[in-house]
């Protein structure tokens, strides 16, 4: 059987023009950009920058090893969309992370002809809770439960409005009087709040995995190789910091209320009885999204919390590279056990290579 395809046939078309020898790596300029730039650098690639032009680029100065070779201005990112012709003659691949996605939108994301790592089908299940949730459950993993109506909150829920938004917005409720309280005295709109699911009290693990269809040994999964990358957890303000202030009780009277608004990564290890665990986890969600789209390819993430029964609840999956790979641009506690220590960045850079090397650039990108 040969290597799934997840190119159409515009891309391949593109590719088919691209010279080998000249492929630049191109990411947004944000997020996860200086650990993108810097992997493809140490990897033999050059590297552009896209940016907009208001945006302040002057911090890649003070990081030489993390500088694209290039910059890409414009005037706003969704320009994208009409000026990928001239990034296509400079055989250019792009990496996505969650600010470009999230800046560009999906629709316009999804309607790129420009190369781009991983498979862009993923985001039709990624960017719909409840997709997720089909996805993720299918996969065999544990998700917080859902309250449907707000009148059957009856336990701690989190109340979540669609999109990715850092945790903007989001609001803690304990019954239906406390959502009907928090949305009339947020002045928010009650329709904004699609997901409302169960508080999971525990630890949060971010886990980072690589699913390689090109490699056929080490842990392998579909017909590829499924690799734990590293793992973090999200510095969230101000929920990670009230307890010092007193209860949520006591602050809710002096009008403060949590948000879960990231500000950074934490670099974590996980108890090495749980990584039976996590493996399987990553299996399933590999497994299932190769049954209902053909399937991920590249980096990806789930969002846990740990409960004291040692059971994992996933909350979120993020289909690309996360920010939260960021402690790691030369290696991680997990990276050093593998063929070589290397970061996220530069693993997407390697696999660009092999592919390039292959013949098999088709089965990466779309
Ligand atoms: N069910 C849950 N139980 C406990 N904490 C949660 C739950 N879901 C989300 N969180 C917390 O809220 C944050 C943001 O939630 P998430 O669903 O990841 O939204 P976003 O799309 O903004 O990333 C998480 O990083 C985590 O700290
Ligand atoms: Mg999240």
């Amino acid at each position: 059987m040969g290597r799934r395809v997840i190119a159409d046939d515009v891309v391949k078309g593109i590719l088919a023009g691209y010279d080998p020898e000249k492929v630049v790596i191109a990411a947004y300029c944000s997020h996860s950009s200086l650990q993108i730039f810097h992997g493809a650098k140490r990897e033999g690639f050059r590297t552009l920058g896209i940016h907009e032009r208001r945006k302040d680029v002057r911090y890649y100065d003070a990081f030489p090893a993390a500088k694209p070779d290039e910059f890409f201005p414009m005037d706003s990112i969704t320009d994208i969309l009409d000026r990928q012709d001239e990034l296509i003659e400079k055989n250019v691949i792009l990496i996505p992370h969650g600010s470009l996605v999230e800046y560009l939108k999906v629709p316009n994301f999804e309607k790129l002809r420009l190369p781009t790592f991983g498979n862009k089908a993923v985001l039709a299940w990624e960017s719909d809770r409840s997709a997720q949730r089909e996805w993720l459950v299918g996969g065999g993993l544990l998700m917080p439960m859902e309250v449907k109506d707000p009148r059957d909150i009856d336990r701690p829920v989190l109340c979540k409005q669609g999109g990715a938004k850092g945790g903007r917005g989001f609001f803690i409720a304990k019954s239906h009087s406390d959502w009907v309280k928090a949305i009339s005295e947020g002045d928010l709109k009650a329709e904004d709040y699609t997901t409302i699911q169960e508080y999971i009290l525990g630890t949060r693990y971010y886990l980072h995995f690589f699913y390689t269809p090109l490699r056929d040994d080490g842990f392998r999964v579909g017909e590829g190789r499924l690799e734990l990358m590293s793992m973090d957890r999200r510095d969230e303000t101000n929920i990670d910091e009230m307890y010092k202030l007193g209860s949520q009780t006591e602050l809710k009277d002096m009008d403060i209320y949590p948000s879960f608004v990231v500000t950074g990564n934490i670099p974590l290890v996980i108890r090495e009885s749980l990584l039976p665990k996590v493996f399987q986890m990553g299996e399933g969600v590999v497994n299932k999204s190769i049954e209902l789209f053909g399937g991920m390819v590249g980096s990806f993430c789930l969002e846990t919390v740990i409960t004291d029964k040692l059971d994992f609840f996933t909350f979120e999956i993020s289909a690309r590279i996360v920010a939260g790979t960021n402690p790691y641009p030369t290696g991680s506690p997990y990276a050093a056990y593998m063929e070589d220590n290397i970061s996220t960045g530069q693993r997407i850079a390697r696999e660009i290579k092999e592919a390039i090397r292959m013949g098999a650039l088709e089965s990466i990108l779309s």
